[in-house]
């Protein structure tokens, strides 16, 4: 075994008990090549008919993706983990920009499955997995956030931005699924706290599922 490899299974296997920074800084040494990202493609192409626990499709992850990449976004959260394909497009940029995607999820089925998607995409290391209430939990990361995916519980959108809104870095941007057609009030209540705050630039990432997602960017200063 390489000792990049066997890093990596170290990392993966302590991901969990590091906090973020030591995971970050660990991710950092790591950093992608060429072998992790044709692993990752291949693993992402193989599975992408596949998943069915509510997890977005293909193209919204690769939006995700590149909005990472394009703001070079380290520091970065996901509220509602599911089984991890969203959180594998985003560690597969955190891989790039030398970044670490703490992610969410409160039912232990799917946060174990995530966990082992991890390994076999081969981002682990680059992934702080935290099984727990996202309510709660939101509150006590410390942040700050260069991105946030937000994919839980649609009642709770408005209370998650609340909640994180104070954590944004400046230039930081907030993102969040399904707003295409919200049936949900905290949707609608969202958007609509987004739209109107004159410190975020808020559109509609273009070219997804169709689902809709949107893009809020805290303007710098
Ligand atoms: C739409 S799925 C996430 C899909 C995932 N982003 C993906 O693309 O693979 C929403 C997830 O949020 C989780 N969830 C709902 N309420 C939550 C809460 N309060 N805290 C943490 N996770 C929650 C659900 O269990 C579910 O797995």
């Amino acid at each position: 075994m390489t000792r990049t490899r066997s890093r990596r299974r170290f990392l993966a296997a302590s991901g969990a008990a590091l906090g973020t920074a030591a995971l970050a800084a660990a991710a950092q040494a790591l950093r992608a090549t060429p072998e992790l990202d044709r692993r990752v493609s291949r693993f992402l192409d193989a599975e992408r008919d596949r998943w069915d626990y509510l997890n977005v499709p293909y193209q919204d992850g690769r939006i995700l993706h590149d909005l990472v990449l394009a703001l070079g976004a380290k520091r970065i959260l996901e509220i509602g983990t599911s089984t991890g394909h969203s959180t594998i497009w985003l560690a597969w940029a955190a891989a790039k920009t030398g970044g670490v995607v703490t992610t969410i999820e409160i039912d232990r089925g799917r946060h174990a499955r995530a966990l082992a998607n991890f390994e076999r995409a081969g981002v682990a290391g680059y992934v702080d997995a935290r099984l727990g209430d996202a309510h709660e939990l939101v509150k006590t990361l410390p942040g700050p956030w260069d991105f946030v995916f937000q994919d839980a519980d649609k009642e709770w959108y408005l209370q998650y931005f609340l909640d994180l809104d104070p954590k944004m870095a400046p230039g930081g941007c907030y993102t969040a699924h399904n707003v295409a057609r919200p049936a949900a009030r905290a949707v609608r209540e969202f958007l609509a706290r987004v739209r109107g705050d004159p410190r975020y630039d808020t559109r509609l990432a273009e070219g997804g599922s169709g689902a809709g997602i949107s893009v809020s960017c805290r303007k710098p200063g």
